[in-house]
């Protein structure tokens, strides 16, 4: 009955038209160019664009009464089948040889009819076929006065990412309509680093039921941001649900592309309340007064045409879209004209039964670039097919469906993103940390606390926490009720895994699930259950897990909540305050028997030079050796040669720096702290071959073979315990371990031990997650907040206890003066002491040749004291170069005297 009506009132429609075109024609004012008209006239849309249609006909011959040309509209309706808008589309071509097509209303059943158009050169113009895939390169006659889909998705992305929203939820229609956007909004998306974890395709034939089924999958999942991008009509049954769900209350995010929000203003407002909080980006369309006055028209209009329509309908972008497409249709008609011979060649496929005879217009071509080139204002913008034969769109409006209606909260365009204000050249960038310069949402729920974006599913479903009983109690230990099977869990990494938990802005429920390691808890074990989490067999890891390079490959781990780094446990050496030879540790050995030995090297030069000088000493005198020997401490200046003088001196300026370097040694041997290690350094221990130790199963053991330690020099051990008894019984010199269980080692057997280290770096233990888990950042930030206070703390003295030897890490060497360092000295002191005898006798020598040539000079009976002199001086040359032996004799007997009759 209705449809009849319709149809009649269509008729009607056509015919006043065609009439009227007729009568002008026949007046010989105006001929008819046919065009069809395709939409689907059961939806909303549909019926508002064809409103839009008629009124633009109708307001555009009004303003140009002169025009030679007149639109004649064949209306058909698609009824949303491809078929029938394809036999439309068919049909239009073949009787009423239409010169321009207006619609298809959707992008599949463009397809089809622009493929016709492009064969009879016919223009298909769409304002509402908006799939990217549709273009103008495949399809040289199909205009598109709309944007395309993937337009928006750089403003959708702005958004999510001016909220800081890490996951989001794709939610579309199973269409080419819904399914073309999404290649364009994930490459977006993942431009910004945001992930979209999974997608809910909603079947175009949905019922409630698979909505809600659907719906209901989305709430056990933990992203709570939601992209939609459906028809109106498959929006308004998801959102009447979501409602029914709760999935409209606090914490969840829907953003609507511009599909929707485009024509927000026509959905019913009951839809509108359960669609209270939705974001959505929409083409923005300024207000002016003749919008306001075609407004008024169009409504009474659509009353007119659809009195039992619903009353919400209003003019919409897409009825401008559609205003503005007429309008420019009927000027490029009056531009092209219509020719009389308009067909000019059969259709190639002659046989076929229906498309034989649709021709080829033969002023399509120039229609196109007629209607391509005629720029203009419309009141829906800007009307510019120039770029790709589609509009373009430099500003959206970002809305927040609010009430039964709706508000902007600010803009984003192309060049300068988000803002509040729509402004040209706005450049102030809003920085994704800061709070994005909108104004302010109310979130579903009426909620104005921006969500976070990500919920741990509340369904009864807990986190599954993966615990590892660990070797060290202190850390963590586990224990499984045989009776109820239920696992608990006590240590440090579990405290500081419970508190994080308490301080997360969430509440979280958890279970404890056990770590079984089979039997064998050996190496590589902590891999394995790290590597759970990737199986997802547990949504956290809580153990004293080191974070890993190769670990990170599976998993993403928290910030650490120890200190990091590898260290040495070594034992100390004994307390130096009770050794009797204490005054000899300042200098080291080599040091002590260089000083000597060069003391005495000096003493017996100086006695040697003195020696040499004094010609009327007896021969030898072992007790005046002894007494110049140590003469040279003293400050006397008895010498008579002038070269022992000089040694002296010298050796007496290696002396000074000498006590003052032992008395400086010896103050801080006695006030700093009185341990030392016996080993300071890894490497030494693999010069000299030490066993060393480590922790079995942990990754020191690759550390230790990396810097090349022999195989069969390093031992593992598996508990503290055994540490302890290998380091004690000598087993090994050393025990390379992480710093945190060396804290613990040594708040155990704080006696004897000390931490040398760190010597590597690493990372520290962490809780492992999942990988991109939105659990991470808020469990690393309440770790820090932990670690960063006083309740760390308390953990560590609750377990790990009092650690007085803190500070013993850094104790190095045991700060003995060494021989080399006192090399230069030495060789100073050395040379010149050395060339003194030389010296001494080559001037000996030199004077004597003097001498003799002197007494040459002078004659032979000259005697005096010289020649005496120089006698004894030859005497004594023998005496060291030939006589060594009988000096040696007289040394020992003279060394006897000196024993028995002391001074
Ligand atoms: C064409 O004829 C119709 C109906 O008589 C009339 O309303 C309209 O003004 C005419 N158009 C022109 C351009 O004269
Ligand atoms: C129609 O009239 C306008 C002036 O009102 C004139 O500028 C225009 O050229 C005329 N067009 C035609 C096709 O006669
Ligand atoms: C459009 O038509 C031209 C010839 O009319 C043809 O060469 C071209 O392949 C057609 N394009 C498509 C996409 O059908
Ligand atoms: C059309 O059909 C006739 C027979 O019905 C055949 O002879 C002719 O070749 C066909 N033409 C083409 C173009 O297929
Ligand atoms: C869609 O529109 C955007 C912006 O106007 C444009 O950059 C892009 O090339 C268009 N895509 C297609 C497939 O036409
Ligand atoms: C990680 O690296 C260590 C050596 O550094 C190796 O023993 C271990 O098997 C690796 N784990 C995985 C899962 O690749
Ligand atoms: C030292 O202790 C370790 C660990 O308990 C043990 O394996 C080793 O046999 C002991 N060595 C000696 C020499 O006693
Ligand atoms: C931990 O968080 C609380 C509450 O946000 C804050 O007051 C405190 O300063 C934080 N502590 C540290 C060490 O960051």
């Amino acid at each position: 009955m209705e449809k009849t009506r319709g149809a009649i009132l269509l008729l009607l429609l056509v015919a006043d038209f065609g009439f009227g075109a007729a009568q002008n024609a026949t007046t010989g004012e105006a001929h008819g160019f046919h065009v069809g008209v395709i939409l689907d006239l059961g939806s909303p849309v549909g019926k508002g664009a064809r409103t839009s249609v008629l009124l633009a006909v109708q307001d555009f011959y009004a303003a140009h009464q002169n025009y030679s040309t007149k639109l004649v509209l064949h209306i058909r309706d698609s009824m949303g089948s491809n078929v029938r808008a394809a036999s439309a589309a068919i049909e239009l071509l073949k009787d009423y040889k239409v010169q321009a097509i207006i619609g298809p209303q959707k992008s599949s059943e463009a397809v089809f009819i622009s493929n016709l158009g492009n064969v009879t050169q016919v223009p298909i113009v769409s304002f509402t076929a908006t799939s990217p895939s549709l273009t103008s390169d495949s399809m040289p006659y199909f205009l598109r006065a709309t944007l395309n889909d993937s337009a928006q998705v750089k403003s959708i992305a702005s958004l999510v990412q001016a909220y800081g929203w890490r996951e989001v939820v794709a939610v579309y229609e199973d269409t080419d309509y819904g399914r073309d956007i999404l290649p364009y909004l994930i490459y977006v998306l993942q431009e910004i680093d945001v992930r979209v974890p999974y997608r809910s395709v909603i079947p175009l034939a949905a019922t409630s039921e698979t909505i809600l089924q659907e719906l209901n999958g989305l709430i056990a999942r933990q992203t709570r941001v939601f992209i939609v991008h459906m028809s109106s009509t498959m929006t308004t049954l998801l959102f009447m649900k979501a409602k029914e769900l709760g999935m409209m209350n606090k914490g969840f995010v829907w953003i609507i592309t511009n599909g929707v929000a485009n024509i927000i203003d026509s959905l019913n407002p009951s839809v509108l309340q359960a669609m209270n909080g939705v974001l959505g980006v929409r083409y923005y369309v300024p207000r002016s007064q003749e919008l306001d006055d075609l407004s008024i028209r169009w409504n009474r209009m659509y009353q007119q045409d659809n009195p039992d329509a619903s009353p919400f309908n209003k003019l919409n972008i897409v009825g401008l879209w559609g205003y503005d497409t007429t309008w420019v249709l009927a000027q490029a008609a009056e531009n092209v004209g219509i020719s009389s011979a308009r067909n000019k060649q059969p259709w190639y496929i002659k046989n076929s039964t229906c498309l034989e005879s649709m021709d080829i217009s033969i002023k399509g071509h120039k229609l196109l670039t007629s209607i391509v080139q005629n720029k203009f204002r419309g009141l829906s913008g800007d009307f510019d097919l120039t770029d790709g034969r589609q509009l373009k769109v430099s500003v959206f409006q970002i809305i927040n469906v609010v009430g039964r209606g709706w508000r902007e909260i600010g803009f984003w365009n192309v060049k300068s993103g988000l803002s509040r204000e729509l402004k040209q050249d706005y450049f102030k960038k809003t920085g994704p940390a800061s709070m994005p310069d909108l104004n302010p949402v109310i979130w579903p729920g009426e909620s104005t606390e921006k969500p976070m974006g990500w919920e741990i599913p509340t369904d009864g479903k807990k986190l599954r926490v993966g615990v590892y009983s660990s070797e060290n109690p202190e850390f963590i230990k586990t224990y499984k009720d045989p009776v109820t099977k239920a696992t608990t869990a006590s240590g440090l990494s579990v405290d500081i895994f419970e508190e994080a938990v308490k301080r997360l802005p969430f509440p979280v429920s958890y279970d404890y699930i056990e770590f079984d390691t089979g039997d064998t808890a050996t190496s590589g074990s902590y891999n394995d259950f790290v590597y759970q989490v990737y199986l997802q067999e547990y949504d956290i890891a809580v153990a004293d897990t080191t974070i890993r390079y190769n670990r990170t490959l599976y998993v993403d781990f928290t910030v650490p909540y120890t200190e990091s780094g590898v260290g040495m446990i070594v034992p100390v050496k004994e307390n130096l305050n009770m050794d009797m030879w204490l005054f000899l540790r300042p200098l080291s050995t080599a040091m002590w028997f260089g000083s000597i030995i060069f003391f005495m090297y000096t003493g017996f030069v100086v006695w040697l030079l003195e020696y040499l000088k004094d010609n009327e000493h007896d021969p030898f005198s072992l007790e005046q050796l002894a007494i110049t020997i140590f003469s040279i401490f003293e400050e006397k200046e008895e010498l008579k040669h002038f070269l022992a003088r000089i040694v002296l001196r010298v050796w007496r300026v290696v002396l000074l720096v000498l006590a003052a370097s032992y008395t400086a040694s010896f103050a801080s041997m006695l006030t700093v702290q009185q341990l030392s290690p016996t080993v300071t350094d890894v490497h030494e221990l693999q010069k000299n071959g030490e066993y060393v130790g480590f922790h079995q199963g942990s990754f020191v053991e690759g550390l230790l073979l990396g810097i090349d330690f022999d195989a069969s020099k390093i031992r593992g051990y598996a508990t503290p315990d055994d540490f302890y008894s290998a380091l004690s019984n000598g087993s090994i010199a050393a025990l390379v371990d992480e710093v945190p269980y060396i804290k613990l080692f040594l708040a155990k057997y704080n006696k004897g031990y000390t931490m040398v280290g760190p010597i590597y770096k690493s990372a520290g233990f962490a809780f492992a997650l999942p990988k991109n888990s939105p659990l991470r950042a808020e469990l690393s930030r309440a770790i820090l907040n932990i670690t960063g206070g006083e309740t760390i703390i308390q953990f560590e003295k609750k377990w790990i206890g009092q650690n007085s030897h803190e500070n013993d890490g850094t104790l190095d060497g045991s700060g003995a003066i060494t021989f080399e360092s006192f090399g230069g000295l030495f060789l100073l002191t050395g040379i010149v002491t050395t060339c003194s005898p030389l010296v001494a006798v080559l001037m000996r020598r030199y004077k004597k040749q003097q001498e003799n040539a002197e007494n040459k000079g002078d004659g032979q009976n000259e005697s005096g004291p010289g020649q005496e002199k120089e006698k004894m001086e030859e005497q004594g040359d023998q005496n060291s170069n030939g006589q060594g032996l009988e000096l040696m004799k007289s040394q020992t007997t003279l060394s006897m005297n000196a024993c028995t009759h002391p001074r």
